[in-house]
């Protein structure tokens, strides 16, 4: 894939042949799964989105096998470790990360960095990541403890530093590592310090997202202003660090949801979800549980047709789709553009 269109939307059109699929048959297997190890969490973001599924439960070390088996046979080859929780607090998460490693897949990360050091670096494990992404936040201790709870931004500070230096010094700069800042309405006018913070450490990217669904959110104009910033800053970059994001809401603009398929969700219980955002539509997003069935036969069953549909019907389901920034709004913009057109325009 050309460099270019790693950081667009259009990134899906290497997808077309699962396009093909759901076009002609109504589903396909995933590409990626997002894999929420565990609920339990060391922070308490104010805006945390998982914050009503916090259960201390971790998924099982003994279930890593089936899973592992499940998605080499679907061909889903990428895994990125998130949360439910922190996914570095699992008890077996250095043993997690080794076997899949050990399988080949391309695995990501996201964490909010508190213990990079301890369960990341010291075990060797930079390298079994294509990308690392913290969530970081905030430019300094004071505003990181209002928005996480915590008091270890220092020490989340040089924990992002010494991963760097291993990354450059032992792993030929392999692995990706990239800062996000979740912008709220008081914290939205530090995004220079963010980047200046970015410049210092040395990481590959930073990316800016607006806190959804939680109160503290940006006003529309705060969001009109810093947007017009955001640009500035990306037009105006000369550093190291590439600088993505965008403060606008997206919306779904399509008439539903066509692919959500490519994104496989299972959490720490061992529920599969039609997608990330379950966030008040739990129930009708659980598509099946890997304790019970295999993921193949989920994905192949009928009880995900039936929330597929049951999604694509009904309105209410749908507009919960636009209480998040979902990526998946504008694939499925271009999944209509090249249903439409019989193949997809590069504007870029
Ligand atoms: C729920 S966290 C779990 C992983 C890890 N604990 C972390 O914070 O990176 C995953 C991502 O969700 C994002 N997130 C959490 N609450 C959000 C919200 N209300 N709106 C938008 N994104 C949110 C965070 O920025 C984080 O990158
Ligand atoms: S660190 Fe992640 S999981 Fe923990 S409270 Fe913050 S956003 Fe939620
Ligand atoms: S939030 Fe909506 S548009 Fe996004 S993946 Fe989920 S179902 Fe699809």
């Amino acid at each position: 894939m050309p460099e270019k269109l790693i950081y667009t939307p259009y990134r899906v059109v290497y997808q077309k042949d699962k396009f093909e699929k759901i076009k002609k048959e109504g589903w396909c297997f995933p590409s990626t799964l997002s894999f929420l190890l565990n609920d339990s969490c060391n922070h308490k973001c104010i805006g945390c989105d998982a914050m009503d599924f916090k259960s201390n439960k971790s998924f099982p070390l003994s279930k890593i096998p089936d899973l592992i088996k499940d998605l080499k046979e679907m061909n889903c080859k990428n895994v990125e470790f998130c949360g439910g929780g922190e996914p570095t607090m699992h008890p077996d998460f250095e043993k997690i990360v080794r076997m899949f490693y050990e399988n080949g897949f391309i695995l990501g990360l996201i964490t909010n960095g508190s213990l990079l050091k301890e369960k990341v670096i010291d075990n060797d494990l930079v390298k079994c990541f294509n990308w690392i992404r913290v969530s970081t936040d905030a430019s300094e201790a004071k505003m990181h403890k209002k928005i996480h709870g915590t008091d270890d931004f220092d020490k989340i500070v040089e924990n992002i530093r010494e991963l760097v230096n291993v990354n450059k010094e032992k792993n030929n700069s392999k692995t990706n590592i990239s800062l996000r800042f979740l912008l709220y309405e008081f914290n939205v006018a530090d995004m220079i310090h963010m980047y200046n913070l970015s410049e210092e450490l040395g990481v590959n990217a930073i990316n800016f997202r607006s806190a959804r669904n939680c109160s503290n959110q940006i006003t529309p104009e705060q969001a009109e202003k810093y947007e017009r910033f955001l640009k500035l800053l990306k037009e105006e970059n000369s550093g190291h660090v590439s600088i993505f994001g965008t403060l606008k809401k997206s919306e779904l603009k399509t008439k539903q949801c066509y692919l959500h398929w490519l994104w496989a969700i299972v959490t720490s219980s061992g529920d599969v979800l039609l997608c990330c955002w379950y966030q008040g539509r739990y129930k009708t997003h659980v598509v099946g549980n890997v304790f019970k069935n295999t993921l193949v036969d989920i994905y192949k069953g009928e009880a995900y047709k039936r929330a597929a549909k049951q999604l694509n019907s009904n309105k209410e389901l749908l507009n919960m789709c636009n209480n998040y920034d979902c990526r998946y709004h504008k694939y499925n913009e271009i999944y209509e553009e090249w249903d439409r057109e019989g193949d997809i325009i590069l504007f870029i």
